[in-house]
């Protein structure tokens, strides 16, 4: 009976984890920074400048950010795009690629 009970509290867990939004609570490895740094001069860097201080995409390195500077808003922002000209990536980039990304700009001030 213990065992089933392991088993399926371990399930539950792991669905919970699922569902839970895209969330990292550990300070980021330099590998993912590294990573988001590569995927945002392919993906980014023609609107926001190769070094994301601003071109036809608003400069992120300020500490202020329209749509805010949260992990939460930023990842929101890279899915589904913003109205003023930001195209969604959520179709293109998986989970893991878009939290890279919100750990590389997370990192520039
Ligand atoms: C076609 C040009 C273009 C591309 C490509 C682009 N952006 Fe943007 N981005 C914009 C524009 C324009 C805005 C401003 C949107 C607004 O104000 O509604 C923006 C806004 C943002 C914001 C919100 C800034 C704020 O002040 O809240 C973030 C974060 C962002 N972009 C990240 C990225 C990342 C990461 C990529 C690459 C995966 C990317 N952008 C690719 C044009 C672009």
């Amino acid at each position: 009976m213990q065992v089933y009970k392991a088993i399926i509290a371990t399930a539950c867990l792991f669905c919970c984890g699922c569902a839970q939004p895209v969330q990292q609570t550990t300070t980021p490895a330099k590998q993912t920074i590294a990573r988001g740094k590569s995927l945002y001069a392919a993906l980014c860097a023609a609107c926001h400048g190769r070094d994301a201080r601003g071109n036809v995409g608003p400069d992120l390195t300020v500490t202020h950010f329209k749509y805010g500077k949260s992990r939460a808003a930023i990842e929101r922002t890279i899915m589904y795009g913003r109205p003023g000209g930001m195209p969604a990536f959520g179709s293109q980039l998986k989970q893991d690629e878009i939290v890279s990304l919100a750990d590389y700009i997370l990192s520039l001030q």
